[in-house]
């Protein structure tokens, strides 16, 4: 099974990006999953029920998202509407949607899980707690375990991803949105990195115009972030997990500039 993912997609530049390339890179990388991020794609904050369509029509399977998902008002619509676009599993209960999909694939039956951190971040559930909890509830029908675990602390992240080793196909950390150069394979088979990468424009500062970014740090304003002009750089991973087995067998970072 060779899943692939892409990073958060930061507006107008990123949706362009995904939507021209994706086709072309479910071919070269012989993908049978695609997820991707797509919590800063309306404009840099919150998806819409039409850009997750946009993204379905380009070839995505399962969208996750994170904390800036609630950002448009309708989203409770589209996330109790359309299962497959994920919120993190961690709020607390009685927020719409959920954080789990379950996808059928002739090579098995694979658990999509979006959970969120608490370190500098909103102070939901336990991120470690609710993944037994799932795990629990769906049982062991469940051939490969993907994780979008989206949070800011790096030690949160490696931390959760030996807490799940063996049992999760791959945790892969989003919301920072620069990609890291640490993939690699835990011992007990959990493909991991710390962050997949943005789908943005490269000169930015994660994904937004720097000019802004700057004088928020220099006046220490709320100014409201832009998205960056321009064609963005897609990030993102490919995993493989063997045959019949949870575990990965191979993790591959993917870095691939668009045109458009
Ligand atoms: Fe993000």
């Amino acid at each position: 099974m060779r899943i692939l993912i892409l990073g958060d997609i930061i507006g107008k530049p990123g949706m362009r990006a995904v939507v021209s390339a994706l086709k072309g890179l479910i071919r070269r990388y012989r993908a049978d999953l695609v997820i991707v991020n797509g919590e800063n794609s309306n404009d840099g904050y919150g998806i819409t029920a039409d850009l997750a369509d946009q993204l379905f029509r380009a070839g995505a399977q399962v969208i996750t998202t994170g904390n800036h998902v609630w950002h448009d008002d309708k989203v409770g619509e589209l996330l109790d509407s359309r299962p497959e676009v994920l919120r993190p599993d961690n709020y607390p209960a009685g927020v719409p949607g959920s954080g789990v999909f379950v996808i059928d694939r002739k090579q098995g039956k694979t658990a999509v899980i979006n959970l969120q951190g608490r370190d500098r971040m909103p102070s939901i559930d336990c991120p470690f707690r609710r993944f037994r909890e799932i795990m629990k509830r769906l049982g062991s029908s469940i051939d490969q375990v993907v994780v979008d675990f989206h949070a800011e602390s790096t030690a949160e992240k490696e931390a959760l991803a030996h807490y799940l080793d063996g049992e999760a196909t791959v945790v892969f950390g989003t919301h920072t949105h620069v990609q890291t150069a640490d993939d690699r394979i835990l011992p007990k088979g959990t493909a991991y990195i710390t962050d997949i990468g943005a789908c943005a424009v490269e000169q930015s500062v994660i994904g937004f115009k720097p000019d802004i970014s700057t004088r928020r740090v220099l006046t220490q304003l709320p100014l409201r972030n832009e998205v960056a002009d321009g064609a963005a750089v897609i990030h993102g991973l490919l995993v493989e997990s063997g045959a019949g087995s949870r575990r990965a067998v191979s993790v591959e970072r993917i870095r691939f500039t668009s045109l458009v």
